[in-house]
């Protein structure tokens, strides 16, 4: 099967490879997997005291199209709030990468890593402020 030249051009230079430390407590970390075909993608944010997510990197254990749908959510997730983050659908990368039918699943699974990300950092935000307050009744 061919890659699209973006999916090749962002498999070839993938953004913001890396990780954040986990317990960061500005950092988001969304793991998902595809039961299709095994594939790993872990997705970090980073989030500032105003909501936005000031940076992303990814580590993705997969297809071409994996990585490249990753490579392309960490950039576009830059400079956004939680909320806007949230509304990245799976059609927009598969159609910004050119992704066949058959590689849909690895796009779905750059959507799931992002919520993810996202729903971990705001469970870590939940968590601080109850530690928070328990000290202030305990005080
Ligand atoms: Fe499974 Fe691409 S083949 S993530």
């Amino acid at each position: 099967m061919a890659y699209s030249e973006k999916v090749i051009e962002h498999y070839e230079n993938p953004r913001n490879v890396g990780a954040f430390p986990k317990d960061d407590p500005t950092v988001g970390t969304g793991m998902v997997g595809a039961p299709a075909c095994g594939d790993v993608m872990k997705l970090q944010i980073k989030v500032n005291a105003q909501g936005i997510i000031e940076d992303a990197r990814f580590k993705t254990y997969g297809c071409g199209s994996a990585i490249a749908s990753s490579s392309l959510v960490t950039e576009w997730v830059k400079g956004k709030s939680l909320d806007d983050a949230l509304q990245i659908r799976n059609t927009q990368i598969a159609e910004e990468l050119a992704l066949p039918p058959v590689k849909i699943h690895c796009s779905i699974l750059a959507e799931d890593a992002i919520k993810a990300a996202v729903k971990d950092y705001q469970s870590r935000i939940a968590g601080a402020a109850e530690v928070g307050h328990e000290r202030v009744k305990a005080a």
